[in-house]
């Protein structure tokens, strides 16, 4: 029987990297969301894991981020970008200085998001929806598209995990960020496929109820004061009802969330593209 011809296939990854520890070693990724709890958590996570970070933020304090990650590794001077995600102009201009400044990132957080207000369908404002959608959905776009020439001008193969969340499944009370989140995962699929034969490979995670942290508390608050019929309207109560429909019943941690994030941008998931991991503890 005659052996059928195996196809060169490009070198995707680097299987002596997941021994050491410092995996990401040589690596670049960039954070948007970085200020933030889990792009802040994410980003000291992969320095310590021996990555350059570049820390993204619409508020300069990722200054603060930018710190934590330099104390995690002494070798890579941590890089900052401020710039708001829907701005174009601004997303095309960030990466041009980037390049400016000779850095080639070949890892990205697409992680910037916004929660939008807690109000019934019926009485949702259309400026927040729009706002929601524009952060969430064309944010994660413009950051993934110019991220995407930029390493594809550099020739080199690369990975990027958007956020997502379990509310893609449509979280009471949250119709614009339900909504956003079910846009992430589907574009992620079309990313990927678009990006494959350039070795890119684009995943998502979905979180669920992560803390401690600004979007437990504010949730856990509005929707104790926005009524409906699955929540009680004292915040106390609210969190033992949301932890309730955790089968693991506890929330998850913010390391949780950047674990697999960087699982999912390392080499051990060099033939993983196309796919939503929950970090839930088994909500749904
Ligand atoms: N925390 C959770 O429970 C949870 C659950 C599921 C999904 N998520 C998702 O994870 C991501 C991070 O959430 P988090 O908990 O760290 O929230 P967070 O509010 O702490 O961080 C979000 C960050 O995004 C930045 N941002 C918002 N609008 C921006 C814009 N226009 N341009 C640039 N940056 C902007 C904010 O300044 C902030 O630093 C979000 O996409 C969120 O939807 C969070």
């Amino acid at each position: 029987m005659t052996t059928p011809p195996t196809p060169d296939l490009p070198p995707a990854r680097r299987p002596e990297a997941s021994l050491t520890n410092q995996p990401f070693l040589g690596r670049t990724a960039i954070v948007t969301g970085a200020a933030g709890d889990i792009g802040g958590a994410t980003a000291v996570r992969l320095a310590a894991a021996g990555a350059r970070v570049v820390l993204a933020d619409v508020t300069d304090a990722v200054e603060v981020a930018a710190a934590r990650c330099a104390e995690a590794n002494a070798t890579a001077t941590p890089v900052t970008l401020v710039f708001d995600v829907t701005d174009a102009d601004a997303v095309r201009s960030a990466f041009e200085d980037l390049a400016a400044q000779d850095v080639t990132a070949d890892l990205l957080f697409n992680n910037a998001g916004y929660q939008g207000h807690f109000s019934n369908v019926v009485d949702y404002d259309i400026t927040d929806f729009r706002r929601v959608l524009d952060i969430n959905v064309t944010g994660v776009f413009l950051v993934l598209q110019s991220f995407a020439r930029h390493l594809i001008s550099a020739g080199r193969p690369g990975a990027i995990v958007n956020s997502a969340s379990m509310a893609h499944g449509g979280a009471p009370n949250m119709a614009a960020y339900s909504a956003s989140k079910a846009a992430v995962i589907a574009l992620t699929k079309t990313a990927a496929k678009d990006l494959a034969h350039h070795t890119i490979r684009v995943n998502s995670i979905s979180p669920a109820l992560i803390g401690p942290g600004e979007m437990w508390n504010r949730q856990v608050r509005l929707q104790a004061t926005t009524p409906s019929q699955y929540f009680s309207d004292r915040p106390d109560e609210v969190a033992e009802q949301m932890i309730g429909t955790v089968p693991l019943r506890r929330y998850g941690s913010l390391d949780e969330v950047a674990a697999a994030v960087q699982f999912l941008l390392s080499d051990d998931a060099s033939y993983i593209t196309a796919f939503d991991i929950e970090v839930s503890g088994g909500a749904n």
